[in-house]
């Protein structure tokens, strides 16, 4: 792509309020919490009980979420490889925004490769982003079979499904792995919690 000056295009960011200015407003530091894994693994819930938490302790969040964000912003992307990485790529230019004003940002999306959630943790900055994996087996998650997709999958009826016929990639090094067939939701929630309060709350 030709750089902003070719493209006649002048982002301002000088003469607005900063990023400091809300996080002194909101007495908070924004974050970005990216939770990883297959369908059905347990990443809205958790991701819901966490933004439940934080805003009862008096902490502005926003969720970011798969079948969400695909009705609305993402409505024209499917699931090849190709709208995968511009799925995340849109989740995590929005994600900065939040994140940037302050709040504490959640995404729960599959990001099924490396690739793809190394993207994102550029896009919204390393020392923002934690990497969390929801790493429930395959096996719970087609047993729970919530939204009756792993059924469909295995009979053909839904293509590239991830962890039937698309791929997983397991992260090399999440900030903290989650297996909800394991732990109940107010475990997880204590861990994620022991992991990013103290950077939420830091002087
Ligand atoms: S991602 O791979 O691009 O990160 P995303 O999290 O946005 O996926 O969307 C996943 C959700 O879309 C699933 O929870 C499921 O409800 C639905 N879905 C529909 N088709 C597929 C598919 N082929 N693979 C995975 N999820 C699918």
């Amino acid at each position: 792509m030709e750089n902003n000056e070719e493209r006649h295009i002048y982002p301002i960011s000088d003469r607005m309020l900063s990023r400091r200015d809300k996080e002194e407003l909101l007495h908070q530091h924004g974050l970005m919490v990216w939770f990883t894994g297959l369908s059905g693994s347990g990443k809205s819930t958790v991701a819901i009980a966490l933004e439940r938490e934080l805003h009862g302790r008096g902490i502005l969040c926003r969720i970011l979420d798969g079948d969400n964000i695909r009705c609305g912003i993402n409505n024209n992307l499917g699931f090849s490889a190709a709208d995968r990485v511009e799925n995340i790529r849109r989740i995590a230019e929005v994600s900065k925004l939040f994140v940037d004003t302050g709040i504490v940002t959640i995404a729960a999306f599959i990001s099924p490769s490396n690739d793809i959630r190394e993207m994102a943790a550029e896009i919204i900055g390393k020392d923002d982003f934690f990497e969390v994996y929801v790493s429930t087996p395959l096996e719970e998650c087609e047993r729970r079979d919530v939204k009756g997709l792993y059924a469909k999958a295995r009979r053909g009826e839904i293509k590239n499904f991830t962890g039937i016929s698309a791929p997983f990639e397991e992260p090399l090094h999440p900030a903290l792995t989650l297996d909800t067939s394991t732990l109940s939701v107010e475990e997880s929630v204590a861990r994620l919690l022991e992991l990013i309060l103290p950077k939420i709350q830091k002087k």
